[in-house]
Parts: structure tokens; C-alpha cells; sequence
């Protein structure tokens, strides 16, 4: 059976047309440079970035670590929002593979007080202080809300002004620019580099993408090798991500009016409280409240074929992809509102 499944944009399959493709596709040894579709995949993700070089890596999550080791030195401070996935979601990765010291501040849906920001870098001129070597946003964040470019150039001009450079997990870097009505680059500009996922709402099996200037990309790819990330016939993979540059970059704004259209229906449930304003892109996130155990409402809904993660602390969030319509919706409404 195949479920409604709200739990993810990562649960999203390749689409037909990416399926015939990839088994066509050509290819070549990619650690010796040599596999055309990886190369064509890497200059168009750069061009779209409005960088000089781009590379691919097989996850988000392997590309932002990635950009950590080859920006800072060992020991440096990362300034970074408490909430980003580099803190919360990737096993503490940047201690263990770069020395990292995370110099988490506090986070309004992602964004920090400028202010805070430059008051925190540090240049290791007193011999108690670790120095400063990168600053990392997260736009779109996790939390479904999308940052103003104004928001961006502010962290940007502070970063540039101390000579810092500014990493961009920007994971849905294209639902941020649908919400914003720019092109990627827009927002990519506020960044030295800037990861994004080829897999998640754009439908790519695998791959993710890091962007930034050629001697950056240069010095990554030799880090990815001591990741273990140098792949090999990788152009089956990168085939499915050219289509979703091409064509399911532009689609993303549809995931946008469902998830709007789920807050809807989710907002005429009683004992729920929709967060309908920070709907951004294809996330919606509500409380329940009232007592519900979280395991009954996910054993119930899949009974009936859905599939959801179970409420945080009350809070619940769904995500609406390619897979998802307003019938589905539709579906889902009418078991969740009677379980409610
Ligand atoms: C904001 C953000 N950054 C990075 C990642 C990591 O991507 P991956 O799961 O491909 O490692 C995710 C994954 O959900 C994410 O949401």
C-alpha cells in the first residue's frame, strides 16, 4: 500500500521520469573527475547558486560537516543559531570531525540578534579565547519560517566586515525562494557557501549540493575524500538531480498552497492551534490541546494508511511533497479531526 505519509519531504521517491533517466544516464569514475553527469549536474547547481564551483555529496548532512571542516581550523568557534540542524540533528559531528566548538545563541525561529552576533566573534588575541572561524545560517529553518534577505545581508555585512567566512545550510534553499519570489542566488549571495539538498521536496533519491568559490570546492573534494565521500559512477545519482534542478525546482510553490490548505482545514479541528502564520514553505505545525498519547494518534492514523511523526512536547508537524494533494489532505482530515 502506499501510505499518505506527512511524516517528511525525505520520504519522497523519484519520479518516473527521473527512474528512465537515471537508467540511461552516462557515466564515468567521479573521484578521477571523469562522469559528465556529475560535471553537468556540479555547473548547473554552482551557476543556480551564483557561485564558481559546486560539488556533490551524497547528503545534507555530510555537506554542511563538510563545509565546517573546510572552512574553520581546529578548536575554532562556529556562531550558530541553538536550533540548527548542525547542532540538534547531526551527532555532534562537527566536535568529532573538526574540532568544532559550537558557540550556540539563542534562536527566534532560526535567526539570531544581529547584535549578539558580532558581539560573540572572537579573534584569539587574549590567549584564553578560541577565534572565530565561521558564522552558519539555516534558511529555509526547520521550524517552516523563511528569513528575509535583509535578515541574511545583516549577518553577512557583520561576518565580512571581521573577515569571517558565512556558511548556508540551505537544505530547502528553493522553497525559501519560492516563499521569497527570488531566484536561489539571491539568497545564496549572503553566503560564502551554501548546502542544499537535491533529495527532500525536489524528489531526488540521493544528493545533496556544496556551493561556493572554486579554491573552497577545490579543497573540499579532497575532504570529502577523507569522509569517504568520493563516489564513483555517481552520474545514476546525478541524473535524478539535474531533472529536479530543472523541473522540480519550479514546481515547490504547488507543496506550498497544500500545506496553506492543511492549515486550513487543520485550524476548523476544535482542541487545535494551528501556527498558520509561520507557514512559509511545506511545513505546518500545530499544538494539541488537550491529553492525547502520541503513540495513539500514530497507530490510529496508520491503520488507515497515514503516516505522521508522533507530537514533541504537543507539538506536531506535517509536511506536504510531490506525493501530496489536496485529496490526501482531504483524507487525512477526516480521520485526524474524528481522532481529535
Ligand atoms: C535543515 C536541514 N539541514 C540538513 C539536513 C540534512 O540532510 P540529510 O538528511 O540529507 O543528511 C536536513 C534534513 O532533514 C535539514 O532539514
Amino acid at each position: 500500500m502506499k501510505y499518505v505519509d506527512l511524516r517528511s519531504d525525505t520520504v519522497t521517491w523519484p519520479t518516473d521520469e527521473m527512474r528512465a533517466a537515471m537508467a540511461v544516464a552516462e557515466v564515468g569514475d567521479d573521484v578521477y573527475g571523469d562522469d559528465p553527469t556529475v560535471n553537468e549536474l556540479q555547473e548547473m547547481a554552482a551557476d543556480m547558486m551564483g557561485k564558481e564551483a559546486a560539488l556533490f555529496v551524497p547528503s545534507g548532512t555530510m555537506g554542511n560537516q563538510l563545509a565546517v571542516f573546510t572552512h574553520i581550523d581546529r578548536g575554532n568557534e562556529v556562531i550558530i543559531p541553538e536550533d540548527n540542524h548542525i547542532v540538534v540533528h547531526e551527532c555532534g559531528a562537527a566536535a568529532i570531525i573538526s574540532g568544532a566548538s559550537l558557540r550556540c545563541l539563542p534562536s527566534d525561529r532560526g535567526m539570531m540578534d544581529p547584535k549578539k552576533v558580532e558581539r560573540t566573534i572572537r579573534f584569539g588575541i587574549d590567549i584564553h579565547e578560541p577565534k572565530t572561524g565561521l558564522i552558519c545560517m539555516e534558511n529555509a529553518h526547520s521550524t517552516g519560517v523563511v528569513h528575509s534577505l535583509s535578515y541574511m545581508e545583516q549577518i553577512y555585512s557583520i561576518a565580512k566586515k571581521n573577515r569571517i567566512p558565512v556558511h548556508l545550510d540551505g537544505a530547502r534553499i528553493f522553497n525559501a525562494a519560492a516563499y521569497l519570489k527570488v531566484e536561489a542566488k539571491e539568497i545564496a549571495k549572503f553566503a560564502d557557501s551554501v548546502m542544499f539538498c537535491l533529495s527532500k521536496g525536489l524528489c531526488a533519491p540521493i544528493g545533496s549540493i556544496l556551493a561556493g568559490t572554486r579554491e573552497f570546492i577545490d579543497k573540499a573534494r579532497r575532504k570529502r575524500k577523507i569522509l569517504g565521500g568520493g563516489m564513483r559512477q555517481a552520474g545514476i545519482l546525478a541524473k535524478a538531480g539535474i531533472i529536479a534542478l530543472e523541473k522540480m525546482t519550479k514546481r515547490v510553490c504547488e507543496d506550498h498552497e497544500t500545506a496553506r490548505y492543511l492549515a486550513e482545514q487543520l485550524d476548523s479541528i476544535p482542541n487545535l492551534t494551528v501556527f498558520k502564520d509561520d507557514v512559509h514553505i511545506n511545513m505546518v505545525f500545530f499544538s494539541i490541546d488537550r491529553d492525547v498519547d502520541p503513540m495513539y494518534i500514530t497507530e490510529e492514523l496508520k491503520k488507515e494508511g497515514i503516516l505522521v511523526n508522533p507530537p514533541e512536547n504537543g507539538i506536531m508537524r506535517l509536511v506536504t511533497h510531490y506525493y501530496i494533494g489536496k485529496e490526501q489532505v482531504d483524507r487525512f482530515i477526516n480521520v485526524f479531526g474524528k481522532l481529535i
